[in-house]
């Protein structure tokens, strides 16, 4: 993970360099919200993907390195105030409270767009075919299908009241899709036939809710030095969430169960598939 975070901040570093021009706020923006936080968990899950079909490391980086400029504008607009309002993100203040709202709005569109220039660029992949595939299927992650589709499912959820099977659509559009995304990917680079990408895709659905089940809890029973965030907001806003319907010990519970089912997917794969075994463990089991 730690080399995953060195790996990504440095593609990063090296893609965002600070034009002399008005855009300087623009981009240092968007290396505020990009570079040195975050788990990262989204590029390691596309590296360790890729590594069950040995997969060119580098290329893997790429990919990671583009869904996380998606989760990263994710988080921006989310902390907005027309969204969650929040302050304090990975440690740090959020876009808007650094610099504006306008920049974060377009720090925000500008990492969108920067994922998709470089899944588009040939050094990700010499095969056009493969590019386009990821193009799209990031494109449909983190769309109305996808990402911002469960954010708009997520606003009405501090209002609606909202049963489990409400709540885990939204959390598989919200969370689950960009995570979706991740191990798709690595099929996707490896030239796996939709057929055989099951398993994973398995896989990628229980992570997904248990990953988000996690951020509830850790919402409800966290603590701001260690999330870099602020705690007790869903509960303040109303907003169903697993833990909301559930309880803390039936959620985690249910976090348990879908680690444990996730794991039986990768049944078919030997020791190349550790990885990602252990990171479905670290879904739940973290404090961050
Ligand atoms: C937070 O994601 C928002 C969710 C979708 C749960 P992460 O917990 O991956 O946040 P970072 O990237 O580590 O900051
Ligand atoms: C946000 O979910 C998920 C995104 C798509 C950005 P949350 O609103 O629960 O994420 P945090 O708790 O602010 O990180
Ligand atoms: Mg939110
Ligand atoms: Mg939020
Ligand atoms: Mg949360």
């Amino acid at each position: 993970m730690a080399r995953v975070q060195r790996e990504v901040d440095a593609f990063l570093d090296g893609v965002l360099e600070i034009p002399p021009d008005p855009r300087v706020p623009l981009y240092e923006a968007m290396r505020h919200a990009a570079i040195g936080g975050g788990k990262r968990l989204r590029p390691l899950l596309v590296v360790a993907a890729c590594a069950l079909f040995h997969t060119d490391r580098s290329r893997a980086m790429r990919v990671g390195a583009a869904v996380e400029c998606v989760h990263v504008y994710s988080l921006i607009h989310d902390d907005l105030p027309a969204m969650d309002d929040d302050d304090i993100r990975r440690g740090k203040p959020t876009v808007h409270r650094a610099f504006d709202e306008a920049t974060a709005i377009l720090a925000g569109d500008s990492l969108h767009a920067l994922a998709f220039e470089i899944l588009a660029d040939d050094a990700t992949h010499e095969d056009p075919f493969v590019r386009t595939e990821l193009v799209r299927e990031l494109a449909r992650a983190a769309g109305p299908a996808g990402m911002a589709g469960g954010q708009m499912m997520d606003l009405g959820a501090a209002t609606a009241s909202l049963d489990i099977s409400a709540v885990t659509r939204l959390q598989q559009l919200k969370t689950g899709a960009l995570i979706g995304f991740c191990l798709d990917a690595g099929a996707i680079m490896g030239r796996v036939p939709p057929e055989g990408r099951t398993p994973l895709r398995g896989y990628a659905r229980d992570v997904g809710l248990a990953f988000q089940i996690a951020d509830d809890l850790l919402d409800e029973e966290g603590s701001e030095a260690k999330t870099g965030k602020r705690v007790g907001k869903d509960r303040a806003r109303g907003k169903e969430t697993f833990v909301s319907l559930l309880g803390r010990e039936r959620a985690r519970q249910q976090a348990e169960l879908l680690v444990g089912q996730a794991v039986e997917y990768l049944a078919r794969y030997g020791v190349e598939a550790d990885l990602l075994r252990e990171i479905a463990r670290f879904a739940i089991d973290r404090d961050h």
